[in-house]
């Protein structure tokens, strides 16, 4: 995309586009200014000057370029929550931390999480199929927490740590939501989410003692105990990347989830095609994992993620000069993409407002023009368990019934820290006709 002959302009001279709507209408305004003014522009972003870059080609011009010239910037407040997880790492300690947790992530290890998944899921879509329930995130939200807790700790919702783990998780969610500079000081949450902090790392360091040399139990801390064993200093300790995947797979997961049951409701013909398909999970839950399986319910997720990408932006700091759309941007540039940048482009997807699931499956559309799990050196380390939660939670919920909001589809949405509804949300699995 970039003039490689001609002199890249600086980027004081890029278009500026005002962030008027931005609450109300994020991707909307993000999506006009790259209308406007193509793939890179100036706005101001929460009253920080912001370089947006944006399109399917910006994002992987973005994503090539990144490597050791542009840094996540994360705030104060998250450096001091998250100490050296992952996404808190740069150079050669990112990439180790990387290597060392990607394998209990993905590959040959998801299919020993698809039982525990299972057990975990069931008694919710019983309870969704039996009496509904009167707010949907929430209930989804719970549901993640407790898979993620589940797979990735190895706890059960029946024993005594799965309270103590949600207690404890819940008061550093909250603190996330501290003013992220100097006031954090004065704020509780601030003071208890370093105190839950605490408990959750003597919680992670007393299983991982439990676990030791169990590579069996359907969970991943084994496995990263084992990864983390010798790993170098840089590369961070195993207790801060655990926080950050169970943060990480949250927010993100829980709303995928429940703007997938959203459309679904909304378009019972394609609610009914998937639950088809999700009968056979029953009798073979090893589909859930296999490359190919489940077309129609993976079609269901893309257009999902390519409509109702959970995050709405993702912010880097140049540290280096480098060139971007012809633009050279200086050291000390705030730089941020949406994931949805190019999610709306009518000449990749057609008709691009409306939830068609049906074009990933006849090949008009491809599921590689998505960057809703991010690209480059920050891609999204647990796509392969986020995919997995939501095929199973999905498959499990339709083979009870298939989805209903009572009150029609949320009115009111906030966008972060996910897409989300902002008012509770009845919602029920119907018995198919
Ligand atoms: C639908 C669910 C999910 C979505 C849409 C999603 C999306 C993303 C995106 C866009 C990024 C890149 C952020 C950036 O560029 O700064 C990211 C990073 C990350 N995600 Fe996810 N995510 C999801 C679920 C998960 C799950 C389940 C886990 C872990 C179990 C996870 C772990 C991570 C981690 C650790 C990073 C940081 C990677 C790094 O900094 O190198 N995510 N995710």
């Amino acid at each position: 995309m970039s003039d490689q002959t001609a002199a890249p302009t600086p980027a004081a001279l890029l278009p500026r586009h005002p962030a008027d709507g931005f609450t109300a209408d994020p991707l909307g305004v993000l999506d006009e200014g790259h209308c406007r003014h193509g793939p890179v522009y100036r706005m101001p972003v929460d009253g920080v000057d912001t370089m947006l870059v944006g399109t399917w080609a910006g994002l992987g011009e973005l994503f090539a370029a990144e490597r050791g010239r542009l840094d996540v910037l994360n705030t104060p407040l998250v450096h001091d929550l998250f100490g050296r997880a992952l996404f808190n790492l740069t150079a050669d300690g990112h990439g180790e931390a990387r290597r060392r947790l990607r394998p209990a992530l993905s590959g040959r290890a998801l299919p020993g999480y698809v039982p525990p998944l299972l057990d975990v899921i069931g008694p919710a879509t019983d309870r969704w199929a039996r009496q509904g329930t009167a707010d949907l995130h929430g209930q989804v939200r719970e549901l993640t927490g407790a898979m993620s807790a589940r797979v990735l700790l190895g706890i059960t919702p029946a024993e005594a740590d799965a309270d103590q783990f949600a207690a404890a998780f819940e008061e550093f969610v909250a603190a996330t939501g501290a003013p992220p500079g100097p006031a954090r000081y004065a704020d509780r949450r601030y003071w208890a989410g370093r105190s839950a902090r605490r408990d959750l790392h003597a919680l992670f360091a007393r299983r991982a003692a439990q676990t030791a040399g169990d590579a069996a139990g359907g969970a991943a801390l084994a496995g990263l105990v084992a990864a983390f064993a010798d790993a170098p200093a840089g590369a961070g300790p195993l207790e801060d990347h655990l926080l950050a995947l169970l943060i990480a797979a949250r927010e993100t997961t829980a709303s995928l989830l429940t703007w997938c049951l959203v459309e679904l409701a909304s378009h019972r013909d394609h609610a009914e095609y998937a639950a088809s398909e999700a009968r056979a999970v029953a009798a073979d839950p090893a589909r859930l994992v296999a490359r190919d399986g489940l077309p129609v319910l993976r079609s269901v997720l893309a257009e999902t993620l390519r409509l109702h990408a959970p995050n709405l932006l993702s912010t880097r700091e140049a540290v280096c000069p480098l060139t971007l759309a012809s633009h050279r941007i200086e050291p000390g540039t705030r730089v941020a993409y949406s994931p949805s940048a190019g999610h709306f482009d009518p000449e990749a997807f057609p008709r691009p407002r409306q939830f068609r699931p049906g074009r990933f499956l006849t090949g008009q559309a491809s599921a590689s023009r998505l960057w809703a799990f991010g690209g480059g050196a920050h891609a999204c380390l647990g796509r392969p368990l986020a995919e997995l939660m939501a095929l199973a939670v999905m498959a499990a919920a339709l083979q009870k019934g298939l989805p209903h909001l009572p009150d029609g589809p949320p009115a009111r949405i906030s966008f972060r820290p996910a897409k989300a509804p902002i008012d509770p949300l009845p919602f029920a699995l119907e018995p198919a006709s």
